[in-house]
């Protein structure tokens, strides 16, 4: 049984092999994210962040759906009239954890998209490092449908991934789209049959797990930031953070896979990880 097993009650956490499934778990909701759900969430996130046990995240959802966006009910109608001041603090909540958190996360995650994913649901799915989605997946900005523009970072979100003619085609009409059209498009690394989709996912976790995870912290997290600064600033920026990596790679990733390459010619660098530990 999970160690975290009844801790949240709106996400599910289980670690396998160094692997932190996180599960969006409200199926009969579609998992729709509700002020609880986002409350829990910010907690989960800091608390993956400090076991050592899960060194790779994967965001999920239970059932048909990876999340149906924000909760219509609990976030929007229940707070309608609410002050001000609470309502500020429901949307930092948001933002907290689909996109500060998870953003620049210290360990690598994957959205996992098993299937529906509507409006809100594009923050976290932006955020998440990389992404593989079901061909049967169905994705959509469905906020025009019901009245509102694009909430939160939403937006930002796709002008980052889509490219704009996509982006303001699905946010101006509502129309959905599938996992392969999200790949085609970019906003996924992939699609996949849905059968195959934990398969896909477990590989490249592995993947992941064979490099050295501060080098994998500072690679993400330099190239979200590079793309805010200009030619110059990155110059600075990104040599610091070669710098950084060096510094603080307590395995000595580099000296290992020079020596590995150029002494002992046991890997090619261009086609495998070196040899960790
Ligand atoms: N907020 C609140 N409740 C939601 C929800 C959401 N975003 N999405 C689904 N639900 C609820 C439904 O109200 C329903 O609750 P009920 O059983 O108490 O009536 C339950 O989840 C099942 O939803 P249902 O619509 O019957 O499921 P479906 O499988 O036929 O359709 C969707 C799935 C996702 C296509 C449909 O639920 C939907 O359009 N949801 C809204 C998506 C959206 O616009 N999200 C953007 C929010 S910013």
């Amino acid at each position: 049984m999970s160690k975290y097993a009844g801790r949240w009650e709106t996400v599910k956490v289980d670690i396998e092999n160094s692997i932190g499934w996180i599960t969006l778990n409200r199926p009969e909701k579609r998992n729709a994210m509700s002020p609880t759900l986002n409350r829990e969430m910010i907690d989960v996130l800091e608390t993956l962040e400090l076991d050592e046990e899960a060194q790779v995240i994967v965001l999920t959802g239970a059932g048909d759906s990876w999340t149906a966006g924000m909760d219509l009910k609990e976030y929007f109608r229940e707070n309608d009239g609410k002050p001000e001041i609470f309502q500020e603090r429901l949307r930092r909540d948001c933002s907290q954890w689909q996109w500060k958190l998870l953003r620049m996360y210290s360990k690598p995650t994957i959205a996992m998209v098993n299937g529906w994913c509507f409006g809100g649901a594009f923050s976290p799915l932006v955020a998440c490092d990389l992404a593989i989605a079901a061909d049967e997946a169905v994705f959509g900005l469905s906020e025009i449908n019901w009245g509102i523009p694009p909430g939160n970072l939403v937006s930002k979100a796709v002008a980052d991934t889509m490219g704009h003619r996509q982006a303001l085609h699905y946010i101006m009409t509502g129309d959905t789209f599938t996992g392969q059209e999200a790949a085609a498009m970019g906003l996924v690394n992939k699609s996949v049959p849905r059968a195959e989709l934990r398969d896909h996912v477990l590989a490249l976790a592995d993947k992941l797990l064979e490099k050295s995870p501060t080098v994998l912290r500072i690679a993400k997290n330099g190239f979200k930031r590079c793309r805010e600064l200009n030619w110059d600033q990155n110059e600075d920026y990104l040599y610091a953070k070669v710098d950084q990596s060096n510094y603080r790679d307590p395995e000595k990733g580099r000296a290992q896979g020079l020596k590995q390459f150029l002494d002992d010619k046991t890997i090619k660098p261009g086609l495998q990880t070196y040899k960790r530990g």
